[in-house]
């Protein structure tokens, strides 16, 4: 296997170091601009992330162009170090645009055109749009294409929305043409249509689903959904089109967002030479520990790495706090660089902001940033930014390196809008959380794991956790059997195996598409519990027998033939009946949870089975709870990351035995961590 892929992103050897940079807001004020080449340098910036919403500065009116200023900013950019990641501006239009275009503005789902205004707001099937953002872009590349500063391209920012027009309800037809090759019927069939009589007898008829109309029909909401995503990847692959005719070289991302449903990002991976996402935890909430909501970012940095197993930049994060969440935290001292290095440790070969310095007025203008409203570099911010900078120069010999994960969770966003769409069970369906906490259980104990989609290559990992996956896509049982066959171990959960790619209910028994065959059990039958509702089971995870407790879901399920029981009901009138299963598999082991069990059992169930499926975690050291211990690897290079993410310090001894050292070779022997604190070590291997 190849571990190390350098040169991984082309044009950056260094950790980068960077922000979105807006000057084209402070065009009046050249001082404040001096000022930010002197403060990125004392900041340790190599890089920034430039004009990403700068139409209206780009052409101040229909036809007239004014690069200068960018001009000007690339030359300054270069002269003071900074790689440019310069960004394409379709994300935000100005006003003369929408008045004299207005097909380029939205359509909602209520079918009303919206006025000019926010960000996007765009329908991406507009001709107007698509042809002048290409050629846009086209004037960007022609003009900076030889540029020393240019390394990268920005498409757009996070492509987000969708829209309702006249525009788009007739592509959404001719998609839905091509997909059903014309033939209504087989559309009819795979939306069940028959129910209430919403059979269509010709793809005229259709019409998108709206709060106002037809939304019921889940394989049609399914199917917008894959269209919008389909639009928005025409839409980017649009805009990076003249792009790569011109710059060839140079590499091209999109920034992308945690776990925003509205499309599937995966589906835009493959158009983009860099994976990049904008990571935006809520440290310090009264509702989860620091520890919980850093197994959440780490779920959501290894979402992003698994789309192409290669470094990928993190494009944003605040220095500070945010503006939008519903309480805005300052990030407690330490836990920036914490959580800057906790996304190398995942694999990112950036720590990048948004932004570099706060705006005077608008919306963001308290959001966090390096330099804030008074201008100057002494401020507890900046001291923390500048850590960051410091730490990220002395690791680059990490750029390039690979995680390296034996196990995967699959978190399908298909699975998922079925899964939230669905009508019934309860609703505490929570797939997303679900996913999480069975993550979670590998994050505790050290082991890497990919977070992917049900399209991905199953073949590499000996683990691979699979709640939920009520949704199978042809071909994904099959797949999982094969997995399963050659010696993998399979963990399924209630709900899995209901519907087909359409959302239509498999006949013959769940899980199903043959996948009874794998798990060894059918279940029958699925029973919701209400709030404070419990059940529990007894068994023995390798921890001694001990009760675990069962909340929102009991699936019945019948073993067959070959399948072990470990663990029963203890109450209601399934009482006695299977809880937790083991099903042998060819050279493998499926195991099935019938029921939502506590966190705990899921932390002992994890622990057992990573140690059977000879998955062994990172380091083999004893990890203290809210300790988080994550790995990159070169050819012959291992780079442990210790985090803390308690509000106390901790100790841990490294193994006897191995030759662990930090990053100017002294030898350690035990990581002892303040609060919030984080220490690399290294290893070489052979
Ligand atoms: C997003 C956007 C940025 C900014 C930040 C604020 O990630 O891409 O432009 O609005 O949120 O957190
Ligand atoms: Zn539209």
């Amino acid at each position: 296997m190849m571990k190390k892929s350098k040169p991984a992103i082309p044009n950056f050897s260094h950790m980068v170091h960077g922000a979105d940079y807006n000057p084209d807001q402070w065009l009046n004020h050249p001082e404040i601009i001096e000022e930010d080449m002197r403060l990125m340098k004392l900041a340790g910036m190599n890089s920034v992330s430039l004009a990403i919403f700068a139409w209206k500065a780009l052409e101040p009116a229909e036809g007239v162009y004014t690069f200068e200023w960018l001009d000007m900013m690339m030359d300054k950019l270069y002269e003071n170090g900074m790689k440019v990641i310069l960004a394409t501006p379709s994300g935000a239009r100005p006003a003369w645009m929408d008045l004299a275009h207005p097909e380029v503005l939205r359509v909602n789902n209520r079918l009303e055109r919206n006025l000019h205004g926010g960000r996007h707001n765009h329908c991406y099937t507009s001709p107007y749009y698509r042809k002048k953002t290409a050629e846009m872009n086209r004037m960007l590349a022609e003009r900076y294409q030889n540029h020393p500063a240019l390394g990268m391209w920005h498409i757009s920012n996070e492509y987000n929305g969708e829209c309702y027009c006249e525009n788009c309800q007739k592509a959404f037809r001719q998609w839905l043409r091509e997909k059903y090759h014309n033939d209504i019927e087989a559309l009819n069939e795979q939306w069940w249509t028959y129910f209430w009589s919403h059979g269509y007898s010709d793809f005229d008829e259709i019409e998108v689903p709206s709060a106002r109309g037809e939304h019921m029909v889940h394989g049609m909401n399914l199917d917008w959904r894959r269209f919008v995503t389909h639009q928005t990847k025409e839409f980017m692959e649009n805009e990076i089109r003249p792009l790569k005719e011109i710059t060839p070289d140079i590499p091209v991302t999109t920034n992308m967002m945690e776990t925003y449903a509205g499309y599937n990002p995966w589906e835009l991976a493959g158009s983009v030479d860099v994976i990049s996402w904008d990571n935006y935890p809520a440290w310090h909430e009264n509702t989860r520990k620091d520890w919980e909501v850093a197994a959440d970012a780490g779920f959501n940095h290894d979402i992003f790495r698994s789309m192409k197993k290669k470094p990928w930049f993190m494009m944003e994060s605040t220095p500070s706090l945010v503006n939008w969440h519903r309480v805005n935290k300052l990030k407690r001292p330490g836990m920036h660089l914490l959580s800057s290095l906790q996304a190398v440790a995942h694999g990112a070969d950036s720590v990048q902001y948004f932004q570099w310095r706060k705006g005077r007025g608008a919306s963001e203008k308290f959001h966090g940033a390096v330099i804030d409203h008074v201008g100057h570099e002494h401020t507890r911010v900046f001291g923390e930014v500048k850590q960051v900078g410091d730490t990220l120069k002395r690791l680059d010999e990490i750029v390039g390196t690979n995680v390296d994960a034996k196990a995967a969770v699959i978190f399908d966003w298909e699975s998922r809008w079925a899964m939230n769409d669905l009508q019934g069970l309860s609703d505490k369906r929570n797939y997303e959380q679900t996913c999480k906490l069975h993550y979670r259980s590998l994050w505790r104990q050290g082991i890497a794991a990919d977070v992917i989609s049900q399209d991905c290559d199953f073949s590499g990992y000996r683990l691979i956790a699979a709640p939920m996956l009520y949704l199978l896509k042809p071909g994904v049982a099959n797949r999982l059997k094969e997995f399963v066959k050659k010696g993998g171990t399979l963990v399924t959960t209630y709900a899995t195996g209901y519907v087909n790619e359409n959302d239509l209910c498999f006949l013959g028994g769940f899980p199903g598409d043959g996948m009874m065959d794998v798990t060894g059990i059918w279940a029958e039958e699925i029973d919701s519990l209400f709030e404070g509702q419990v059940n529990s089971a007894r068994m023995d995870l390798g921890k001694g027998e001990k009760t675990y407790q069962i909340q929102d879901f009991c699936e019945r399920v019948h073993p067959r033939e070959g399948c072990e029981v470990l663990a029963v009901y203890d109450s209601d009138f399934y009482q006695g009946e299977a809880a937790l299963t083991k099903h042998p598999y060819g050279k493998g082991i499926c195991y099935h949870m019938a029921a939502r069990f506590e966190t705990e059992m899921l932390f002992d169930f994890y622990e057992s089975a990573a140690q059977e499926a000879g998955v062994r975690p990172t380091l083999p050291i004893s990890i203290p709870e809210g300790v988080s211990v994550q790995a990159r690897e070169s050819e012959d290079t291992v780079y442990y990351f210790i985090m803390n993410f308690n509000h106390e310090p901790k100790t841990i001894q490294l193994p006897d035995g191995r030759a662990l050292t930090d990053m100017d070779g002294k030898r350690l022997f035990h990581a002892d961590l303040d609060a919030f604190d984080v220490m690399i070590a290294k290893e070489r291997i052979q």
